[in-house]
């Protein structure tokens, strides 16, 4: 499409559309963790990972993941976001869990933390660093200590 074509239909669409932002930003308030646009950003990136390198099990646990976590949003959404450290994925999952009607139980919410901190610390390395380097040496310490533990319960399997 055009930009100018573009334009002109966002000027056309854009009264609907605030009328739906503002029920999405009500339903969101107590919830919204990044803005519109980065969700928007997240979302059109690619909706899957190449996990052929990865331990078997773990490549399990993508099945899970691609299953659990696509019933709101593509799995575009995890796949771009910018959670990294073990402890941000522990607690989002959670949050994804307590959404009403997710269905994640607790030992898929365990299989789903696994690859994605275990994903994030390779596929995303840049920034995995980046954060560890400003992370407050406890926090650090404990990511480290968590892939560790993942990477040691996956290597046999
Ligand atoms: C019941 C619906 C639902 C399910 C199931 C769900 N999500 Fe979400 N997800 C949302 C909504 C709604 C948002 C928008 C932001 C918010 O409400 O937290 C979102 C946003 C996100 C974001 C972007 C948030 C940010 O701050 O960057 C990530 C990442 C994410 N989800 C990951 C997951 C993962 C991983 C799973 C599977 C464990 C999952 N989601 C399952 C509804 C869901």
């Amino acid at each position: 499409m055009k930009m100018n074509h573009m334009l002109a239909l966002l000027a056309l669409i854009s009264p609907v559309a605030a009328l739906i932002a503002t029920d999405v930003a009500r339903a969101d308030d107590d919830v919204a963790a990044v803005s519109k646009e980065k969700l928007a950003q997240f979302d059109a990136g690619p909706s899957s990972i190449d996990v052929s390198a990865y331990p078997a099990g773990l490549q399990k646990n993508y099945s899970v993941f691609r299953e659990k976590c696509t019933l709101c949003h593509t799995l575009a959404r995890p796949v771009n976001c910018e959670f990294v450290l073990p402890d941000e994925w522990s607690r989002y999952i959670k949050r994804m869990m307590h959404k009403p009607g997710s269905m994640i139980s607790p030992g898929q919410a365990k299989k789903i933390y696994e690859f994605l901190a275990f994903d994030s610390s390779v596929r995303k390395k840049a920034l995995f660093d980046e954060r560890l380097s400003k992370a407050a040496p406890a926090d650090k310490a404990d990511a480290q200590s968590r892939i560790k533990e993942i990477l040691d319960a996956y290597a046999q399997k």
